[in-house]
């Protein structure tokens, strides 16, 4: 087995892997991600004040039932997956089924876009940022993710675990910094690190030795949209894509 089975990268294996219903399950709950989503729904919730969110990769809606509804204004849950949608747990979320690659909003409508451990699935950053063209002036985009050196992934990747179809593309603090600095109309206000410890008896992993502890790391970044954009040509990027 080689990496490039396992690391294919291809979009279309992503959309199917993200069609099992025993994996969309599977994000019900936190599990050793609670910490960070704990972190996430007590600081960022004054970011989510009166604003309509768009959070993309939403599968079964771990993160909305976490926030009061009172708060935001309205939430749509857009994520690839109709079986993580069929078990989205937040009753205040319009479900919308489509892929961030081609989602079918008008620009300039949401004043927070996020997304939770999702865009570890791909390999290159700043293909999400065509997504940015939905945020209105000023907006945030909230993005969490595993981190370079999590244990839990490192450990998967180093072991080839048969059933790791997907890139799970680990990203650092300076890495996201730089990436995003390509772009002109992306102003970054702050990048944070966050790790936690935890321990292995919420793993749903069978196949692995893994330690008794492990840590997880993950990342927290807030890249805040200029008011006023200077680079109109990049908002009229194609965003027709399949995946
Ligand atoms: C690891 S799960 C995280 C779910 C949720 N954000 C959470 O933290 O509980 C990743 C989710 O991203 C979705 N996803 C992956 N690629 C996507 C894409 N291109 N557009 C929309 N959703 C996508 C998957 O279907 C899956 O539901």
């Amino acid at each position: 087995m080689t990496d490039e089975q396992f690391f294919t990268g291809s979009r279309k294996t992503l959309y199917d892997y993200w069609q099992e219903e025993f994996r969309a399950r599977k994000f019900l709950k936190g599990g050793t991600r609670t910490p960070m989503v704990e972190y996430v729904t007590r600081e960022d919730v004054d970011l989510l004040r009166n604003a309509t969110w768009l959070d993309i990769g939403a599968g079964a809606g771990f993160i909305q039932s976490k926030v009061d509804p009172r708060i935001y204004r309205m939430v749509i849950a857009l994520d690839i997956s109709w079986e993580g949608l069929k078990v989205h747990q937040c009753r205040y979320s319009q479900r919308i089924c489509g892929s961030f690659f081609s989602p079918p909003f008008r620009r300039g409508g949401f004043d927070i876009i996020s997304s939770f451990f999702c865009l570890s699935d791909y390999p290159n950053l700043l293909e999400i940022v065509d997504s940015l063209v939905f945020l209105a002036e000023g907006g945030k985009f909230i993005l969490v993710d595993y981190a370079e050196g999590d244990e839990y992934w490192e450990t998967r990747k180093k072991n080839h675990a048969p059933e790791l179809i997907g890139n799970i593309n680990l990203r650092s603090e300076e890495y996201i910094s730089q990436e995003v600095y390509k772009f002109e109309t992306i102003d970054l206000e702050s990048v944070e690190v966050k790790s936690f410890r935890t321990s292995t008896k919420d793993l749903s992993s069978g196949y692995l030795e893994l330690p008794e502890t492990i840590t997880r790391k993950f990342i927290h970044c807030i890249f805040v949209l200029e008011k006023s954009r200077k680079n109109s040509e990049f908002f009229s990027l194609s965003l027709h894509r399949d995946y």
